[in-house]
């Protein structure tokens, strides 16, 4: 039986989801390091829609609800007519995930909707970690990479939407093997139709120019899946290319606001940088172990996560 490598991607993602009940056994993400990326990016919401009159964030992909918790704690407590206004909405395919972000979001239950279809609505889009889940077609020298009867095996790309990513993105060198993905402009263009007025805020780790070994990882209990093809259930992930995000974003009326690392975005943060001096200067107990959370949110993370702000404008 042939099946293409994108294929393959897109069922092991989908069972790691379909069987996940926690996200916290197989990797680490910003949010669930500290609360203060949470209220980072809710002071980030504040300025970008703030003076919406019916504001809304659509949250992508939403773990344990741990960002979306920290996000509506800061919002309610710093401003709360903002805080009175705002509809949070959650996509999240993951049913077992789902649950878990009803139980942390018990206390924001009238504030909180969760969506199987993308909402039409004006205010923000944010995801953590979101876009590199969706699966990749590997392409090399014009061919694709099928799985055939546990061979890998490359054909002549014959998709037109690929021969069309491969030259716009200008990804000429014929012994590099490209991660096309398809399914990451697909969604970027559905978010724009429904995104009425409003901004993208995309915090992944990513690329502009793809790295030369390739990007496509498993991870399981912390660890890196050394045989990407073994039958274990595990998270499948390839870094999103930010470039295609940006290029294709134009046809689609979004407008690029800024792009740079977590590190440079958190430390435009007023509440972040405030919350890191008291942690310094407070000599109290786990204030250790908080830093050197943060640590890594800002050196290891904060160098390999890029943060994408993009904005439609209103037709
Ligand atoms: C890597 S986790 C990140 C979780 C959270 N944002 C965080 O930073 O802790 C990816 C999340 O996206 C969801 N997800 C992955 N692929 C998805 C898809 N195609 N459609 C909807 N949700 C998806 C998963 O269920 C999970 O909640």
């Amino acid at each position: 039986m042939r099946k293409s490598f994108y294929q393959f991607m897109k069922e092991k993602s989908i069972r790691y989801y379909t069987e996940c009940e926690d996200i916290g056994q197989d990797f680490f993400t910003s949010p669930e390091l500290d609360s203060i990326f949470g209220y980072a990016i809710g002071e980030w919401i504040l300025k970008l829609i703030g003076d919406y009159r019916n504001p809304a964030i659509l949250e992508l992909g939403a773990g344990r609800g741990t960002l979306a918790y920290d996000i509506l704690s800061f919002l309610k407590t710093n401003h709360p007519s903002f805080f009175e206004r705002v509809r949070y909405f959650i996509y999240d395919f993951s049913p077992k995930l789902r649950e878990r972000q009803r139980q942390t979001l018990k206390v924001f239950e009238d504030k909180v909707d969760w969506v199987d279809e993308l909402p039409s609505f004006s205010g923000l889009v944010l995801s953590n970690e979101f876009f590199d889940c969706f699966p990749v077609r590997l392409i090399k020298d014009g061919k694709e990479l099928y799985l055939e009867d546990g061979k890998e095996v490359w054909l002549p790309v014959e998709d037109e939407r690929v021969k069309e990513y491969i030259n716009r993105l200008n990804l000429k060198d014929s012994s590099v093997v490209y991660e096309v993905c398809l399914d990451c402009v697909e969604f970027l263009q559905k978010l724009s139709k429904n995104l009425k007025e409003g901004y993208i805020l995309t915090v992944d780790y990513g690329y502009l120019q793809q790295p030369f070994g390739g990007t496509v990882m498993g991870y399981k209990g912390h660890r890196i899946v050394k045989n990407l093809y073994s039958e274990e259930v595990f998270d499948i992930t390839a870094s999103v290319n930010f470039r295609a995000l940006m290029e294709y974003g134009k046809d689609f009326g979004l407008d690029v606001i800024f792009f740079k690392n977590q590190r440079d975005f958190l430390l435009l943060s007023e509440v972040f940088k405030r919350e890191l001096k008291n942690l310094t200067e407070r000599q109290e107990p786990g204030n250790i172990e908080r830093l050197s959370r943060i640590k890594t949110m800002l050196i290891s993370m904060g160098e390999r996560f890029k943060v994408l702000l993009q904005r439609k404008c209103s037709a």
